[in-house]
């Protein structure tokens, strides 16, 4: 793998620039993981997650910036999969890190990946009132698709008690532009060290 080629190097004016890597989450990542989200999310969350990348109920990306994890997104999981299409979720930036661009290289991220999978698309929900998100998602290309729908998922909170979270979620669906998905690809090696991300277009 051309690392300097799959490298992220995000340098947007007027911020600070951020050089992100973005690489599969691992268990020894949970200790950097739970600052940056705290109180968002709990470390028993996060361990959560990472469990169910270890046995493969989806993969977890996580974006790291000088040896500190910043971002994760995480693909597959067992809900709300369409045919041809990479489903991607749980996307969250850490709050003292957002609007650098972190979310937007995990989100390009996914969709580099999609096409290794021979996947046309990436799908996504998102709450209804989440506009922040769903103005970055509509500014990357997606679109909203079919119904609103009702989105579940089990919050676990630090004393380890979990709740129920439900909000009317609306569809968003990016078409990739890949006429290569059309033929199968050799997918990458999904290690760890693996970088996963070409550097952003400039805008
Ligand atoms: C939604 C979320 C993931 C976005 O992450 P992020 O890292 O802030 O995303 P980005 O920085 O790529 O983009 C956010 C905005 O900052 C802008 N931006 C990016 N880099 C910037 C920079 N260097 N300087 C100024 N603005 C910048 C982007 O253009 C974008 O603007 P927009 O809101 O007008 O589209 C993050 O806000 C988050 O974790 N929210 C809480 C959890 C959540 O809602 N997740 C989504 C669930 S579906």
């Amino acid at each position: 793998m051309n690392a300097s080629r799959d490298r992220v190097h995000l340098n947007h004016p007027p911020k600070p620039s951020f050089n992100v890597e973005i690489r599969v989450a691992t268990g020894s990542d949970l200790e950097s993981l739970a600052d940056p989200f705290a109180p968002d999310l709990s470390k028993s969350q996060l361990e959560a997650r990472l469990e169910e990348s270890r046995s493969g109920v989806r993969t977890m990306l996580v974006a790291m910036t000088e040896g500190r994890a910043v971002g994760v997104v995480s693909i597959g999981g067992a809900r709300f999969q369409r045919r041809g299409s990479l489903r991607l979720f749980a996307l969250d930036v850490g709050p003292a890190y957002q609007r650098n661009g972190v979310g937007t290289a995990l989100i390009n991220a996914v969709e580099n990946i999609a096409p290794t999978r021979n996947l046309q698309t990436v799908n996504l929900e998102v709450a209804t009132d989440n506009t922040d998100a769903i103005r970055l998602y509509r500014r990357l290309g997606y679109r909203q698709h079919g119904k609103t729908v009702m989105d579940r998922w089990r919050r676990i909170l630090d004393d380890g008690t979990t709740d129920m979270i439900q909000s009317p979620a609306f569809v968003m669906v990016k078409q990739l532009d890949c006429p290569s998905c059309y033929r199968t690809q050799k997918a990458p090696s999904l290690t760890p060290q693996a970088l996963l991300v070409k550097p952003p277009q400039p805008d």
